[in-house]
């Protein structure tokens, strides 16, 4: 299948998100598509997969000109989209989400149940996961959804799929997986369009590149041509000019925050450490490492078994969320499409949610206040929106992120627990979050990031605790830390004989 989009417009009112796109795609070709946060990625795909009307412009298939695609006729041209949000019904089954709308029957009135049960184990099996057909959506956590999406489009043996951020929930192991994955379409005829902020992974798996900055066209060609600053420079329109040594010197300053054999078996057992006045704590490890979910514990969002955890030397009643906020800790949840976005309401209530359940003591909300308040932090997170009463739906997924800092800049906490902050942000994008990070720091903040990134904890943290099977197993500080290291901590090398 080939596709061309021609000289493609796309406005929402005064908001110009495409100007003159010309894209396309041929047949067994992963093409990777870039561009920063609100560039018009996701709408360029949605415009493909029939999701939206292009303002103007023509959509090619197979010599064929359309003025525009509806979701079906997309679907049957052979194109499936996987979307950033997620997609799928919470209150149906894996199999029935598989099947939506394609169900098989039995003589044309019966659905035949046994018969996608057991094509959904064939799908996954081929995708070599292990994900029970007959549980409830509402049952997986996020990665397993989003691969549950996948399986949707390797299933009905789409030619094009596009990927809008597939791999931000996923880890290492599950991307390669994906990848060979995709490959194996790839020889089968079957193209790809892949959307994604990080780097390495575009060029390990894409052949083609097109480049979009504020709704233009910028440039397309091979991975093989460039080198990931030849790529970061199209994409910025600049070249990006990194702090490059953050010195973070050892802090001799007071605790503020102190972790005491906290448990909570089996994700993770007897945790101990400290963060300081302004500083900065990574905490990393690999898949089961137990730091998800010691995250959600120190945000009272998790119950823990044993242990305490103290706050300018007072403790910490973790069992609630909301008395843990008022303590003055604040938390980036990682997922944000999950778990801090509420979808029905608009951007400056978004923003305020923290501040109304937490602190806010008067009956009434004053309007006024509340865009003074939205305005002060929209600065310090550099926030792109149109109105602050548009629906939060509207933004870029980093600008939802940025959004989500300001909700804690709202509340001026303390202690700030971040947990993958950069997730789906594009490289411009993320040097503002470490800005950030550092700006808090400065002001003399407690700041602890969770996250996978040796790049990104070696920018922000004074201190890395690197944590194994639910237990820290090393602690370095900022100048002894390597990449290599923290690779043989993680996987628990020195455990091994
Ligand atoms: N439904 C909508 N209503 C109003 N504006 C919108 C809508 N959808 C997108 N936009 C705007 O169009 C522009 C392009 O957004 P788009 O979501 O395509 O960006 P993106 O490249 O996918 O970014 P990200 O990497 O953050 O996902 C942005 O300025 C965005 O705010
Ligand atoms: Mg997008």
């Amino acid at each position: 299948m080939i596709i061309e989009l021609k000289n493609i417009y796309k406005n929402f009112g005064a908001v110009q998100a495409l100007t003159d796109v010309s894209f396309s795609i041929g047949e067994a070709e992963i093409h990777g598509l870039l561009g920063e946060n609100g560039a018009g990625k996701s709408t360029l795909m949605n415009i493909l997969g029939g999701v939206l009307p292009p303002t103007s412009g023509t959509i090619v298939i197979d010599g064929t000109s359309y003025t525009h695609l509806t979701p079906h006729q997309a679907v049957e041209l052979g194109i499936s989209f996987i979307h950033q949000e997620l997609n799928l019904v919470n209150d149906l089954k894996v199999f029935e989400n598989l099947f939506i709308n394609r169900e098989l029957t039995k003589s044309k009135i019966f659905l035949n149940k046994k018969e996608m049960i057991r094509k959904s184990h064939e799908v996954f099996k081929r995708m070599n996961i292990d994900i029970d057909p007959t549980l409830f959506v509402r049952e997986l956590d996020t990665l397993e959804k989003q691969l549950v999406e996948i399986a949707r489009a390797i299933l009905f043996e789409s030619k094009l799929i596009i990927m809008d951020e597939p791999t931000t929930a996923l880890t290492d192991k599950e991307i390669n997986n994906l990848f060979t994955i995709m490959r194996e379409l790839k020889k089968n005829g079957i193209s790809c369009i892949y959307i994604s902020h990080k780097m390495p992974e575009l060029f390990v798996i894409c052949d083609k590149y097109t480049v979009l900055r504020d709704g233009k066209f910028i440039d397309s060609g091979f991975f093989k041509d460039i080198n990931e600053n030849k790529a970061t420079e199209l994409l910025v329109g600049r070249k990006i000019i990194e702090d490059k040594d953050i010195h973070r010197n050892q802090l001799d300053t007071e605790i503020v925050f102190e972790v005491q054999d906290l448990s909570c078996p089996p994700y993770f057992n007897n945790i101990n450490f400290n963060v300081k006045k302004g500083e900065v704590v990574a905490i990393t490890g690999l898949f089961g490492d137990g730091r998800g979910e010691l995250s959600e514990a120190l945000f009272g969002a998790r119950k823990v078994s044993s242990g305490k955890v103290l706050k300018n030397g007072k403790q910490l009643n973790l069992s609630s969320i909301k008395s843990v906020m008022k303590s003055g800790v604040g938390m980036i949840p990682r997922n944000r499409k999950e778990r801090s976005i509420i979808k029905d309401m608009n951007i400056l209530n978004n923003v305020s949610i923290a501040h109304f359940t937490s602190q806010h003591k008067k009956i009434l909300i004053k309007n006024k206040e509340e865009i003074e308040r939205f305005e002060k932090n929209q600065k310090v997170t550099n926030i792109k929106v149109g109105s602050p009463k548009d629906p939060i739906t509207s933004l870029s997924g980093g600008n939802q992120q940025k959004v989500i800092f300001a909700r804690w800049f709202e509340l001026d906490s303390d202690v700030y627990l971040l947990d993958n902050p950069t997730q789906g942000i594009d490289v411009g994008a993320k040097f503002e979050i470490y800005k950030l990070i550092n700006y808090l720091a400065e002001q003399g903040k407690s700041i602890i990031v969770f996250s996978s990134e040796f790049p990104e904890i070696y920018k922000v943290c004074h201190r890395c605790i690197i944590m194994y099977r639910g237990e820290i197993n090393k602690i370095f500080k900022h100048d002894e830390l390597n990449e290599v290291d923290m690779m043989f901590y993680s996987t628990g090398s020195n455990k091994k004989e």
